[in-house]
């Protein structure tokens, strides 16, 4: 067994309660330069994550390291493909917690295909999905509506 299959990982749906921890999380700029994703102010955040909350179409968990929220984990639609994204908080980074959540994820969410849209810079990413089955099917993915600055974004599927 790995080490990952050993972590105490559990997910459970993201409540309001949790929305505090998960917004310091997407201000951290090591994880912005990371994920080149554009954070948004609290207002936005709550803005934003108020209508994710009762948005059914969306699935969303929280990342449980024991009792701990230490990230979170999404499938939601976007320019008319399934994506997922998903966030650790930077001090448990390199712990093989990114890797195990999106394996539960990947048990509890039926839809195929999925897909990620990962900056080509992101390595640690890359490397998650790459060992949770996902293949890379586009160098250079154009999307208009990518809240980010303007890097070259890879995308990869998770096939049928
Ligand atoms: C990307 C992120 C989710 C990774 O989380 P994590 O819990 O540290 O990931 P894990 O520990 O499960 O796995 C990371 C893997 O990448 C590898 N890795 C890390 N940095 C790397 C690098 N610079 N080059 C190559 N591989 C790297 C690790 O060795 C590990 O692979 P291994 O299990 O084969 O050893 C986390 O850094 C994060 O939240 N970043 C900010 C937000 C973000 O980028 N989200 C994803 C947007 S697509």
């Amino acid at each position: 067994m790995s080490s990952e299959n050993q972590l105490d990982i559990t997910l459970r749906d993201i409540e309001e309660r949790d929305l505090q921890i998960l917004y310091e999380h997407q201000i951290d700029p090591v994880s912005v330069a990371m994920a080149a994703f554009t954070p948004r102010d609290r207002d936005a955040f709550m803005e934003h994550w108020a209508k994710i909350l009762v948005n059914p179409d969306v699935t969303k968990k929280v990342i449980l390291l024991g009792d701990e929220v230490v990230g979170d984990i999404l499938r939601f639609q976007r320019g008319g493909i399934e994506e997922i994204g998903y966030w650790i908080g930077r001090e448990h980074w390199g712990n093989g917690i990114a890797s195990r959540a999106l394996t539960l994820f990947l048990e509890i969410e039926p839809i195929r295909p999925l897909y990620a849209i990962v900056a080509e810079h992101n390595a640690a990413s890359l490397r998650v999905l790459e060992k949770c089955g996902f293949v890379l099917i586009d160098r250079n993915y154009q999307a208009d509506d990518l809240p980010g600055p303007d890097v070259v974004d890879y995308l990869l599927e998770l096939p049928a």
